[in-house]
């Protein structure tokens, strides 16, 4: 794998001071990520939808310093210093180092915020990790302004997903694919690539509405989740199920068939929670009140022939995926029958969005 083109080589170091802010989304897999191996490497490919309203905002202030032996940065979310959150990102900065030796050069400030609420259970990594790997890239497209757009969302994804997997989805849209996948060209371990077809017309705009049924941490981290697939009797399946499902619904989605989505999608959603519910340790993400929420849409679908359908990430919390023409009669089904669910009937209504934002 090739990531020496990753290490720049002409910087000229002529900045003495800079601050750049980017909004970066969060996203939510169709095809999910569950399985890694080091240094970031995903058992299988995966797919997402890039979300809109769901983002994160962060800016870094780059100071000029004398010495270059140490990453110095400090770490502030909604004005607040935020010391938990350091290790985290401490970590990220050593795995990236050598890819970006510009953050030796600097004293970093890094001010973070979410449009998400605190701990509501969304997860916060890939568009805090990918917020902070464009504010990276963009001051090294400062340093070395011959850099092209195309490589900097490239190495932008790539940063990111060495801070978390998911990450590397959060950077395009509406539709990135991450992890290597024979019919899927350009595809790759190591950064995300915009889904490169044409997608049908059912699949534009798609609303996904995030009920949050449980506000609370997490109770497994994903890099736990993850390693639990390593001796997991059942990995070797999923892995190639994954890739599988990744090749019929790249198909789903040029064609529209909307029925075959709603198929894959809900069987990628109950098949991660299946691989936590049998691995060991085992665990238990979903509350009652997901599976009431997963029966009251399929109650709903039946009933009414919409095209309403759920998936899950790692947690109790369920999106609601479904196609913008049918937003006014899903809307008020959330509202006036899925909202009790939900903790203090709390909701977001997101839709699919298209990446990145320089602010
Ligand atoms: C269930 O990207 O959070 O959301 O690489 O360890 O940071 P790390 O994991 P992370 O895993 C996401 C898992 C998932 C499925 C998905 O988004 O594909």
């Amino acid at each position: 794998m090739n990531t020496v083109q990753f290490i720049p080589s002409e910087l000229s170091f002529s900045i003495e001071k800079a601050t750049y802010k980017w909004q970066t989304p969060s996203n939510i897999a169709l095809v999910k990520y569950w399985g890694k191996r080091d240094p970031q490497i995903p058992k299988n490919a995966s797919i997402s939808f890039t979300l809109n309203n769901c983002h994160t905002i962060t800016s870094i202030d780059f100071v000029k310093k004398n010495t270059s032996s140490e990453i110095n940065f400090e770490l502030f979310f909604d004005g607040q210093k935020k010391e938990a959150f350091k290790p985290k990102i401490a970590q990220f900065f050593d795995r990236i180092k050598s890819y970006c030796p510009y953050i030796f050069e600097y004293d970093m400030t890094i001010n973070s915020e979410n449009s998400f609420p605190h701990s509501s259970g969304i997860a916060s990594s890939a568009s805090g990790l990918s917020a902070i790997a464009m504010c990276l890239l963009n001051l090294e497209k400062e340093l070395n302004p011959k850099l092209s757009t195309a490589f900097i969302n490239q190495k932008a994804s790539f940063l990111a997903r060495l801070g978390s997997g998911s990450a590397s989805r959060s950077i395009e849209g509406p539709l990135v694919v991450w992890g290597n996948h024979p019919e899927i060209e350009g595809s790759s371990d190591l950064f995300g690539v915009k889904f490169a077809h044409k997608v049908h017309s059912i699949f534009e705009n798609y609303q996904d509405a995030i009920l949050l049924v449980d506000k609370g941490e997490k109770q497994v981290s994903s890099t736990i989740g993850h390693n639990l697939m390593h001796k997991h009797p059942f990995a070797e399946q999923r892995f190639l199920q994954a890739n599988e499902n990744l090749s019929e619904l790249s198909e789903v989605l040029k064609n529209g068939d909307i029925d075959k989505f709603i198929n894959i999608v809900e069987s990628e959603a109950l098949t991660l929670h299946a691989m936590m519910l049998t691995s060991n340790p085992y665990f238990i993400l979903m509350k009652p009140n997901t599976l009431e929420i997963i029966n009251a849409i399929w109650s709903f679908r039946e009933e009414t022939g919409s095209k309403i359908c759920f998936t899950l990430d790692a947690g109790a919390n369920v999106h609601v995926l479904y196609p913008e023409n049918e937003k006014e009669k899903v809307n008020k089904f959330i509202a006036e029958s899925l909202s009790k669910y939900c903790q203090n009937g709390q909701y977001i209504f997101d839709a699919v969005g298209f990446g990145a934002k320089k602010l």
